[in-house]
């Protein structure tokens, strides 16, 4: 592919109105270039299908001013779709969006205001930028596009490749740039005219896992620093827990679950958001004894499990997370403290992550659990047998979805 081709994939469409997309009539009384205002994002019973699938099926969201919702969830689940719909891009068969204090789009109402007019500003997983335009005619684009004056623009522009790390790349044409540098300049782009709004559709799942984390902190920070109201659409927990002030996690076109980061990771309401979110040991169980210290039998593991948790009616599934288990050696262990469950068995994989290992062990029933240990210790080895402690407070007891 050559240099020139790559990371263009957006549709013309999109590419359009992420460059364009921002120059947005100013609110009545605002200057050009007057300061933000901070709205709120409001999303009541969202609809919007293709054909005979439905694609968004009654979502709602409500997103604080200045403050960053993520959606996460699997491929297909829905979130291009409503964040399309916010965006004014896809018009949806049902519901209501309000930016600030301004419906964008009701169907009751018969409200359905035009992508230009909606004051939001969009980055791509595609970087969505002109190939041949230099890096400051991109970043300057929707500036001429109101008719900025040319001092002011030159100011905005050099200020904001300054905050995004691409001072002294102004000259350069953007078909002449890393993946990275692209994306900051999509990103330069769409912050140059202060949005009320930014949307992020997986903005670094193009780039490589070192940038990915070095940009996703420069993004956090850029948007709390300026305050912008935000949605970013990802299927990474890693990267949603770590931008998120709230998160809404779909599946199948709803919302399944919302929640700040650290809620959300310690109480998955199901097995399927829990497997999501990185509890790696998930198993079907049954319940083996109610009452103060309930008990659950892991099928198929001929074992029992002490939890805190009040088992719920119907199926259920154990889930634990790989880093709330302790590996131990057998030898001079000891007796496990009351409130901690013990399992044995044989180490059948061992990686050494840097910070921590990973370990899979294999119990005499067949079922493999995964677990890690401290990165400072020597490690276990392959074939060792070992005790996995598991702590009762650390098993979760979910519906099985
Ligand atoms: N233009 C379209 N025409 C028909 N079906 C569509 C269209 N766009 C999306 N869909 C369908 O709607 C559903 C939701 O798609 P959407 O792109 O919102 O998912 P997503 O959560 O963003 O997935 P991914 O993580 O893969 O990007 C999918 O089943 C998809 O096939
Ligand atoms: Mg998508």
């Amino acid at each position: 592919m050559s240099r020139s081709a790559r990371g263009f994939q957006a549709s013309r469409r999109e590419l359009t109105w992420a460059a364009r997309g921002l120059v947005l009539r100013q609110p009545r009384g605002k200057s050009a270039d007057g300061e933000t205002a901070h709205m709120a994002i409001r999303i009541e019973g969202l609809r919007k299908s293709y054909g005979a699938s439905v694609a968004v099926d009654g979502v709602d969201i409500a997103v604080p001013e200045g403050k960053m919702l993520v959606l996460l969830g699997p491929s297909g689940c829905g979130k291009t779709t409503t964040m399309r719909c916010i965006a004014g891009l896809e018009q949806p068969e049902e519901g209501v969006i309000a930016i600030g204090q301004r419906t964008v789009f009701s169907h009751a109402g018969r409200i359905n205001v035009a992508v230009n007019e909606r004051r939001v500003g969009m980055v791509f997983q595609s970087y969505a930028i002109w190939p041949h335009m230099s890096v400051y005619e991109n970043v300057a684009y929707p500036l001429d596009m109101t008719g900025v004056a040319r001092a002011e623009k030159e100011k905005r522009v050099t200020e904001i490749l300054r905050v995004v790390g691409l001072e002294g790349f102004g000259e350069r044409g953007a078909s002449y740039l890393s993946g990275g540098q692209m994306q900051r300049v999509a990103l330069a782009r769409s912050l140059v005219m202060r949005p009320s709004v930014l949307l992020f559709d997986e903005p670094l799942s193009n780039l490589d896992a070192r940038l990915r984390d070095h940009l996703r902190v420069q993004l956090r920070e850029l948007q709390t620093t300026f305050g912008i109201t935000s949605v970013y659409v990802t299927h990474d927990q890693r990267e949603a827990l770590a931008l998120a002030d709230e998160i809404a996690v779909m599946q199948a076109g709803k919302v399944v679950q919302r929640g700040d980061p650290v809620s959300l990771y310690r109480r998955p309401k199901t097995s399927s958001i829990a497997d999501f979110l990185g509890y790696s040991n998930i198993f079907d169980a049954t319940l083996a004894d109610g009452g103060a210290n309930p008990r659950v039998s892991l099928d198929g593991q001929a074992c029992v499990l002490e939890t805190l948790d009040a088992p719920p009616a119907g199926p259920i599934s154990v889930c634990v997370r790989p880093d709330d288990i302790t590996v131990r050696a057998r030898d001079g262990a000891g007796s496990p403290a009351p409130g901690m469950n013990r399992l044995e068995g044989d180490i059948v994989l061992a990686s050494f992550m840097g910070p921590f290992y990973q370990y899979r062990v294999r119990l005499p029933q067949g079922a493999v659990w995964e677990a890690y240990g401290p990165a400072d210790a020597r490690g276990h080895g392959l074939g060792e047998r070992v005790l996995l402690d598991v702590p009762a407070s650390a098993v979760l007891v979910a519906p099985r979805t």
